[in-house]
């Protein structure tokens, strides 16, 4: 049985499969079909995290292919109230797929070795597939067929986002260029494992915008303070105060550089209104990806397509 914990556990072919079926599912829904493939099937969404993109994009997709969804949150109790051995068997025989969102991606993949019915990860403190799958459709949309040709900047904290684009753009080719300060960076050996194994040496990190920024078609950021580390939440504005994403930085970008970011954002903090704004940003449009490329992931997983 296969999970989605990380971007670690798919080809660069099953990514692109992936993709595919996300536009081929976009298009049906745009001309009214809905094909009802999950008729009968209950999805799980296992939450310890606030959510608006993942919970509602997951339960509409699962009502739009003719499932139901269930919301379990805090009051079922995981790792609380009985041991996960009888906790997690029991949970997922009742269903056909679990989406979880958890503080630790430890804790996910203990939960994972009980479980019965496959299992995405919907994020965790240092993975979110499911956003670096919205996030290459909504590029692969903007940039059309040459999307592997692209250059994306990410600039800001090197965190869970950061860690599944990565890995997305390793795996399909695309350069990706992370600008971010000491201490906010990634280890310099997972750019290292990436691109070997890979075969390539597309990711690289800089503590330099300029130098990341310079050619980019897309620039992308996220917020400084993740969920869970609010107590930093001071020193990281400190820290990251250099690392905003406004016109300055979006000129020295490519012509008609896009703005991305998986939201929720904090304008005047990682990002300025005159870009998230203004017509350069399409952050609307990739999180309305959340919910197209996320049912291009659940057809694939359960074997729908
Ligand atoms: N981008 C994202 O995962 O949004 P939510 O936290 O609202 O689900
Ligand atoms: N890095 C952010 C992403 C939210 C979707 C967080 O983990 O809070």
């Amino acid at each position: 049985m296969r999970h989605v914990l990380s971007l670690h556990e798919l080809t660069s072919e099953e990514i692109r499969e992936v993709l595919d079926i996300s536009t081929a599912y976009k298009s049906k829904l745009e001309s009214g079909d809905r094909p009802a493939l999950l008729s009968g099937h209950t999805v799980g969404l296992l939450f310890e995290k606030p959510s608006l993109r993942t919970r509602v994009s997951f339960e509409t997709l699962t009502t739009q292919l003719g499932g139901n969804s269930l919301f379990l949150g805090q009051d079922v109790g995981w790792g609380s109230r009985e041991p996960l051995c009888d906790f997690m068997p029991i949970l997922t025989s009742y269903l056909d797929l679990l989406v979880v969102r958890a503080k630790s991606h430890a804790k996910v993949e203990e939960a994972v070795a009980y479980s019965r019915c496959p299992v995405i990860n919907g994020l965790t403190d240092i993975s979110h597939p499911c956003q670096a799958f919205a996030d290459l459709l909504t590029v692969k949309e903007i940039a059309g067929d040459s999307f592997l040709s692209s250059h994306i900047t990410y600039v800001g904290d090197a965190n869970n986002v950061t860690y599944s684009l990565a890995l997305i753009c390793s795996k399909l080719g695309i350069r990706m260029s992370i600008a971010a300060p000491e201490g906010y960076q990634f280890e310099s050996s997972f750019i290292d494992q990436l691109n070997e194994q890979n075969g390539n040496s597309l990711i690289k990190q800089t503590a330099n915008i300029a130098e990341a920024v310079d050619g980019a078609n897309f620039v992308y950021t996220d917020v400084w303070t993740s969920m869970g580390q609010e107590a930093e939440s001071k020193q990281r504005l400190k820290d990251l105060a250099d690392y905003q994403v406004n016109d300055n930085v979006m000129n020295q970008a490519a012509d008609g550089a896009k703005f991305l970011h998986c939201l929720p954002a904090r304008r005047g903090e990682e990002v300025a209104s005159e870009v998230i704004d203004s017509d350069r940003s399409a952050i609307i449009q990739q999180a309305n990806n959340r919910l197209h490329a996320q049912k291009g992931l659940v057809i694939w997983l359960l074997g729908k397509a």
